[in-house]
Order: C-alpha cells, then sequence, then structure tokens
C-alpha cells in the first residue's frame, strides 16, 4: 500500500530507507562517510536525520522546524559532480515511488530536482561533458 498523504512518521520512513540506502551506494558513501560516519545510528547521523525530517516537512507540508540554509553543507565536502547529484536522485526517486503514490511522489522529485539544479549552480559544477 502506497502513502496517499504526507505526515511526520511517513516522512521518518522515507529519509531513513533513502539514507540506508545512501551508506549502501558505493557511489555517494564517500561523502557521507567522511562527513557522518558509516552507521547511521552514531550522534552525527541521529542529527543528520532529524534535520533532514524537518527540511522534507517543510518542503512538503510547509511546516516549520527547519530553519538552516542547505547549500553550505554541500560547499565541502565534494568535489561533487553533476554525476553524483544524478545518482543521489535516482535512489530518492526510487524510494518515493516504492512509499508514495505518484501525485506525491512527483512533488518530492520536484523540489528535489530544483534543489538539485541549485547546489550544481551555486556549486559551479561543469557538465560532466565538458571535460573534454
Ligand atoms: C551528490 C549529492 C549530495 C551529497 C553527496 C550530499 C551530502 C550531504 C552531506 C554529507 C550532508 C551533511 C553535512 C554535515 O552535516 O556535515 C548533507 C546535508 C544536507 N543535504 Fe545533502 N547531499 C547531496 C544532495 C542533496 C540534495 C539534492 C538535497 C535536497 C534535495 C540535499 C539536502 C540536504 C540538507 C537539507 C542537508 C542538511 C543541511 C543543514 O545542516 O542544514 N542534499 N548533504
Amino acid at each position: 500500500m502506497l502513502y496517499e498523504s504526507v505526515d511526520r512518521p511517513k516522512i521518518e520512513l522515507l529519509v531513513r530507507t533513502f539514507y540506508d540506502r545512501v551508506l549502501r551506494d558505493e557511489i555517494l558513501n564517500p561523502f557521507f562517510i567522511k562527513a557522518l560516519g558509516n552507521d547511521l545510528d552514531n550522534g552525527k547521523w541521529y542529527e543528520h536525520l532529524h534535520t533532514l525530517d524537518n527540511f522534507w516537512l517543510l518542503m512538503m507540508n510547509g511546516e516549520s522546524g527547519y530553519r538552516g540554509d542547505p547549500f553550505p553543507a554541500h560547499a565541502f565536502i565534494g568535489p561533487l559532480t553533476r554525476s553524483d547529484f544524478e545518482q543521489w536522485l535516482k535512489l530518492f526517486k526510487q524510494t518515493v515511488d516504492e512509499l508514495f503514490i505518484p501525485e506525491i511522489a512527483e512533488k518530492f522529485y520536484k523540489k528535489a530536482d530544483i534543489l538539485a539544479e541549485q547546489f550544481i549552480e551555486n556549486l559551479g559544477i561543469e557538465d560532466d561533458d565538458d571535460d573534454w
């Protein structure tokens, strides 16, 4: 059964399922292990997961709680490439599709797509194809 609404417990499940997958992903896990370690139950991960719960509740339901700026966290963990962001988006889409009905899943990945493009622009990331 796919969820037809968004609330905190459902976001918590999404966030934990997604980052569990991120930690198993060879492309993405080095960035996260470096910043937060490899154990979702440690203190740094606890903080990160809680921040992301609040972030997605703001994005999806307009619930305040997240007051940070997501950009600085990504400025020094790189170098991140466009294909890293594509992998992030792929895993994120897989996860929301497994949990939510299509109308809601689309809203999640629309937000994620916009944010990813902003990060790419703000971080000054060139297209991978430009290297040659
Ligand atoms: C290649 C893609 C990405 C990587 C490797 C990445 C990695 C990270 C890492 C390691 C942190 C934790 C930094 C720390 O606390 O020291 C972080 C924080 C965060 N990320 Fe990402 N991220 C990526 C893409 C995204 C995208 C697309 C979004 C949004 C849709 C996002 C949203 C956030 C938010 C909201 C935080 C918390 C910022 C804060 O502390 O206020 N990330 N990310």
